[in-house]
């Protein structure tokens, strides 16, 4: 995770943990105006604008992250050594030189590459938009750049470009699609950022002489150029540009430049990692759910399904359809965006496990998505878990444990309620609605449900089995 999305994060669960749940109720984002050298669209549009872009992708709350590159040839191991860190960082953790890397560009032939299939899947899995890396810490472009022959057109025997690919399909099948790309870090161009390990240059993180030369040369000559390139080269996409890992290196002036490029497309989203103290449009906790999400801000929970982004070919610790399922459930229900992961193989082939769950996950949302799609926070008041007293997590503080029986999403008059631990009935002390009636979503008659509301409390008598043993979801009809 880059410096300036941890400290966010290290704020907020400081927060989080010391004021408990009350003060962080309805807290709002720090708006204290930041002077940027050169202004971003989030300086100068006004909140109905900001709605009005961002309407879409506060919509879809679900979408799919590709990580998918040269890495996925090491899949995880390299001269006899495995990684134990990520995939798609095999070539930094083990100091890996440049020409050694680089060589793994002639044996690139992912024939099993089929954006058609992969845009099917993520429709299959009910996910509303793409994001793939069109440009990894490793500096292999995934595109077709004319800026630098170090990418999968120039450099390798595949000579397709996967998202040109990925963008016709997109547009065919009704997938939105973004780009992610490493501005900072470059660890086959000279002047690229990286990261310091043992044995590393402790200033550069450089390991290699290949690597020494100037970050704004880097910077002027590769990134901001390929940047452009992917604005302009992919009719109408992408929608989002991803970025990551900014860095010491990306000051506010070298952020400057990047800007000066994204203004010229207003409809863009933009993520928080672009560095220079610009903040983008969206907050990233990686890996994890913040356990109040951010309230008043638009935020995007990025997660793997194993432990890796980049394939690694010993990774099979799949987490359960029913962990992501839920964790889905519980992003949405804190106003949120899940970006799941996958990381398809050499032969561009997307690993079985994941397949199969994404699948999982689309039939649930097949007969469920209404209480997904276009939906906002909870409306309870009621805490989804508690602060260890004992146990540290993220960062040194109190670890957050999720309670999970159940979650609440809500649009318009109608209040979801996902049920994951099922009684046979549901109660909630504080609603603060007046419930005008109650059913089963996946009930196609609507038969009614059974309820009272004393005062604040409700109560709704439900049949005696889940519908889904996953998440069942109620549905309440309310008047505000
Ligand atoms: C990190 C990693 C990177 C991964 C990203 C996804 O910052 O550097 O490998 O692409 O997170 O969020």
């Amino acid at each position: 995770m880059n410096l300036a999305s941890r400290s966010i994060v290290t704020g907020l669960l400081f927060a989080a943990s010391t004021l408990g749940y009350a003060q962080l109720e309805g807290s709002k984002a720090d708006t204290t105006p930041v002077h940027h050298p050169v202004p971003a669209i989030q300086d100068t549009e006004t909140p109905a604008q900001r709605d009005a872009r961002m309407a879409w992708w506060r919509d879809a709350r679900f979408g799919m992250f590709i990580h998918w590159g040269l890495y996925s040839i090491p899949a995880g191991e390299w001269n006899g050594k495995r990684t134990t860190h990520i995939g798609e960082w095999i070539m930094n953790d083990l100091s890996i030189p440049v020409a050694d890397y680089k060589g793994f560009a002639k044996d690139f032939n992912p024939t099993g590459f089929s954006a058609h299939d992969i845009v099917a899947l993520a429709k299959a899995a009910g996910m509303k938009y793409i994001v793939i890396t069109a440009k990894h810490h490793d500096g292999f472009a995934m595109f077709d750049s004319k800026v630098d022959p170090f990418n999968i057109v120039a450099a390798t025997p595949f000579k397709r470009d996967p998202l040109k690919e990925l963008a016709e399909e997109c547009r065919k099948q009704g997938v939105k699609l973004g780009f992610y790309y490493s501005q900072s870090q470059d660890w086959t161009y000279p002047g690229g950022g990286a990261a310091v390990r043992p044995g590393h240059n402790q200033q550069t993180g450089h390991w290699d002489p290949a690597q020494d030369g100037s970050f704004d040369d880097y910077l002027k000559n590769k990134s901001i150029p390929q940047i452009k390139e992917l604005l302009e080269n992919y009719k109408g996409f992408p929608v989002v540009v991803w970025f990551d890992t900014p860095g010491k290196n990306m000051t506010p002036e070298r952020a400057a430049e990047v800007v000066k490029l994204l203004n010229k497309y207003p409809n863009l989203i933009w993520n928080n990692r672009l560095g220079g103290t610009y903040k983008g449009d969206t907050e990233t906790p990686e890996q994890y759910i913040p356990p109040q999400g951010y309230p008043g801000q638009d935020w995007e929970s990025c997660m793997t399904m194993n432990d890796t982004w980049g394939f690694k070919s010993f990774d099979t610790n799949f987490k359960s359809t029913e962990t992501l399922l839920r964790n889905l459930i519980d992003i949405a229900s804190k106003g949120g965006n899940y970006l799941l992961n996958i990381g398809p193989d050499s032969k561009g082939v997307v690993p079985a496990p994941e397949v199969e769950r994404l699948q999982q996950v689309g039939k649930w949302l097949d007969v469920n998505g209404e209480a997904i799609y276009g939906t906002t926070a909870t409306v309870f008041d009621v805490p989804t878990g508690t602060f260890s007293t004992t146990e540290k997590g993220r960062n040194g503080q109190p670890k957050f444990l999720p309670t999970w029986n159940w979650r609440s999403t809500t649009k318009g008059n109608k209040v979801y309620v996902e049920i994951f631990d099922w009684t046979g009935s549901f109660h909630v002390d504080k609603m603060p609605r007046k419930v005008t009636g109650a059913y089963l979503l996946a009930d196609k008659a609507h038969k009614p449900l059974k309820f009272t509301q004393n005062g604040t409390a409700l109560d709704v008598q439900l049949p005696s089995k889940a519908l889904d043993p996953i998440a069942t979801v109620v549905v309440l009809n309310t008047t505000m």
